[in-house]
């Protein structure tokens, strides 16, 4: 049986004193739940923060993006190595919002997971087409790419050390949630496409959907045989949300 994942994407978001408040909430509350591992993938700067408050905790921790090079000069950026210094176990590669504001293609994209796994971290590795693509019924086309983009360059194997998250562009903060069946059938089809090349290995990867997971959506998108669990961005912020999608996360 694969273990559950729930991600919480906290973006942009944040403060000193307002990660305090909600780490001091979130804290009791996850580690009181069986069965589901918990991760929080924030801002570079809160990292420390992040660290000091959740170490021993046995909840983990990451951040939302990478540098492709493992170090050099490129003014901004965020090494693997700097991330593992500070605890991580997590990282989001290819977020919709970074392919989309940010110009980074699939190779750049597969360039991030490559880099994030030497340097020891778990690549949490989004895929997702937009409304367009989804009205033009090129999902797969666009998700197989997608996925194609990493697969040729790190090879099936490397996916034993990943975690991949369904995000389609359209539910993204619009509070718009693909249902159940429609996100069901896109993670089957990722497991599939994995599958074709490793059987055994696509039985235990971990497909997360993001989108508009909310406390009271959580528990029916869990519920479909290929959803392991969520990336969550806006109820991420909210304490008792994203300890109630947690709670929804555990087997029922
Ligand atoms: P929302 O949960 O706010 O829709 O964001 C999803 C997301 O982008 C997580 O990475």
């Amino acid at each position: 049986m694969r273990s559950r994942l729930v991600a919480g994407n906290w973006k942009m978001h944040g403060s000193l004193a307002a990660n305090r408040h909600l780490l001091e909430r979130l804290k009791p509350g996850l580690q009181a739940i069986d069965g589901v591992q918990c991760t929080l993938c924030v801002p570079y700067p809160y990292l420390a923060q992040v660290e000091a408050a959740l170490a021993g905790s046995g909840i983990a921790w990451g951040a939302q993006n990478v540098s492709e090079w493992p170090q050099g000069a490129y003014t901004g950026e965020v090494s693997g190595a700097m991330l593992r210094d500070f605890g991580c176990r997590h990282v989001i590669v290819g977020h919709s919002e970074r392919r989309a504001l940010y110009g980074e293609g699939d190779k750049q994209v597969a360039a991030k997971f490559q880099a994030a796994q030497g340097a020891g971290l778990t690549p949490i590795l989004c895929v997702g087409e937009t409304l367009q693509e989804r009205e033009s019924a090129v999902t797969e086309i666009v998700v197989g790419r997608q996925l194609a983009a990493v697969l040729d360059s790190s090879g099936v194997g490397a996916l034993v050390n990943a975690v991949i998250a369904y995000e389609p562009v359209w539910a993204i903060g619009t509070g718009r949630t693909a249902t159940p069946q429609q996100a069901q059938a896109v993670h089957a089809f990722i497991r599939g496409v994995v599958g074709r090349q490793d059987a055994k290995l696509a039985a235990g990867l971990r497909i997360l959907y993001g989108g508009s997971v909310k406390a009271a959506n959580a528990r029916e998108l869990f519920a479909m045989p290929d959803i392991d669990g969520g990336l969550i961005g806006g109820a991420a912020l909210v304490a008792e949300d994203f300890i109630a999608i947690c709670a929804a996360a555990g087997r029922n």
